[in-house]
């Protein structure tokens, strides 16, 4: 899908479908669109068929092109998170009627660049779907969408790079859900550092990949643990992006659980189907190195998978077993379906003790609690860093992936402290994607600023 930027109103344009947005009585800003529609425009004005209140759409079939009008209620501040997801309908709506082409107006003249930019999203985000799996039906031709052109009344370069910019991060998340789409009995450990060998060969980036001899050498105990009942060996997964003018280090950390059943402490079989999930937060890591490599960000980054299965076998994890974690730190495991917070236990403390970043930044699709809480709007963050809570949290309002941050106060500390190691791996039962969190921070740094993303509830729908 190319896109491109033009100066001025999309009326002229030559494409299959055109869009337009209108705020609540916007009628006489289509005075060019009534004409050419023979005053079609105007007369679904007068007799309220279209008035532009949020959700409302006309649509008019000309001789030229498909006409999309789009209501987004009230002129109020241009809300960009808003306005992807109008894109986005608009953008499915006519590629359902095989447009090839399709022409957007800009709908905020104060805000061309951001229009463009959560243009760009929607549509390149709006045109994903897993298919791989699917026989194709012979009888219906595959839809795609070739051309997106924006119209904006200024600024067209600028918008340009936004487009662009954007079109290649949205392409990124596109790629991590589409290894995340990957199910459990194709996406073992191995895949994923196979994924990551491809990845580092047409990326530019760095791959150690530690295998479990190694792993069993270090001592990542808390990490080979979670491996210890499955038949897939675990791979811890490096991969780096080192520009020569790299001005900070940062690390990013992912869950990589191909497949969760919970080991011992196994699951009920209601919807263990989505545990094929659990490895979203490695998935994203794929995305953010193949972004940084992409946009050249100028920035040291290096992302570390743990990748493994959690299985039930008779050489797996029990209940009340006592572990070694990589820090030194010992652990009680007193759930095997708490995995997460094991694997990524070793791979913090080991990133932190390999690579000294100045940031360490873990995605986990770690507690079913924060599902509970937050559901799918937003991803729970912890940390143990104001300065770094905050930018992710403009980084979340930014990219409308949301976070909400939740409180590691002392007192949640003493539920996971245990009568025979250092800590245990649950709670009590309650604030669990804190207590989780809490455990995490028992490996790192002090004085290393940390932060938690919790996943679960956003990893499904993203
Ligand atoms: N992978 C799950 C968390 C999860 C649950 C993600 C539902 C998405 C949807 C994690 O490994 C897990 O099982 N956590 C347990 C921890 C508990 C045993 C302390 C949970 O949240 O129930
Ligand atoms: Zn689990
Ligand atoms: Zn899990």
């Amino acid at each position: 899908m190319k896109f491109s930027v033009s100066l001025g109103n999309a009326e002229n344009a030559v494409a299959d479908g055109l869009v337009f947005f209108a705020f609540e009585g916007d009628s006489q800003k289509f005075a060019a669109l009534d004409r050419k529609t023979g005053g079609l425009v105007s007369q679904a004005f007068k007799k309220k068929e279209f008035t532009g209140k949020k959700d409302e759409s006309l649509f008019i079939r000309t001789s030229f092109s498909k006409i999309l009008l789009v209501g987004l209620g009230k002129k109020a501040v241009f809300d960009a998170n808003k306005m992807r997801n109008h894109c986005a309908g608009a953008f499915s709506g006519l590629k359902s009627m095989d447009c090839k082409t399709i022409a957007f107006e800009c709908a905020h003249h104060e805000s061309s660049v951001e229009f463009g930019r959560v243009c760009a999203e929607a549509c390149v985000l709006g045109d994903y779907s897993f298919e791989k799996y699917k026989t194709p039906d012979k009888d219906d031709k595959k839809k795609t969408v070739d051309n997106i052109s924006i119209f904006v009344p200024s600024d067209a370069a600028g918008v340009k790079k936004a487009v662009d910019e954007a079109g290649a991060v949205s392409a990124c998340t596109n790629y991590c859900r589409e290894l995340d789409n990957e199910p459990g009995n194709k996406a073992t450990p191995s895949f994923l550092a196979d994924q990551a060998k491809i990845l580092a060969k047409t990326h530019k980036l760095k791959l150690r990949v530690l295998e479990k001899k190694e792993l069993q050498k270090l001592g990542l105990n808390a990490f080979l643990s979670v491996s210890a009942g499955s038949s897939q060996p675990p791979k811890l997964i490096v991969l780096e992006w080192s520009p020569s003018n790299a001005c900070d280090t940062v690390a990013v950390v992912g869950k990589g659980i191909t497949f969760d059943s919970g080991g011992i402490s196994l699951k009920p079989p209601n919807d263990m189907d989505k545990m094929k999930f659990d490895k979203s937060g490695a998935c994203a890591v794929f995305g953010i190195m193949r972004a940084a490599s992409e946009l050249r960000l100028p920035v040291h980054v290096i992302g570390v998978i743990a990748a493994t299965e959690n299985m039930p076998s008779g050489s797996a994890s029990k209940p009340g077993d006592l572990i070694k974690a990589y820090s030194g730190k010992t652990i009680e495991i007193l759930n095997t379906d708490a995995e997460g917070r094991l694997a990524l236990a070793d791979a913090i403390a080991y990133v932190e003790k390999h690579y000294r970043p100045s940031a360490i930044i873990d995605l986990a699709t770690l507690t079913g609690a924060c599902v509970i809480a937050l559901g799918d709007c937003a991803s729970g963050l912890l940390s143990n860093n104001d300065e770094l809570a905050e930018r992710l949290k403009h980084a979340g309002d930014y990219s409308g992936e949301r976070v909400w941050r939740l409180p590691l106060w002392d007192e949640y500390g003493e539920k996971i402290k245990s009568d025979f190691a250092d800590l245990k791996n649950t709670g009590d039962g309650t604030s669990g994607t804190i207590t989780a969190g809490m455990f995490l921070k028992n490996f790192v740094g002090e004085h290393t600023p940390w932060a938690h993303l919790d996943i679960a509830g956003t990893a499904w729908v993203t």
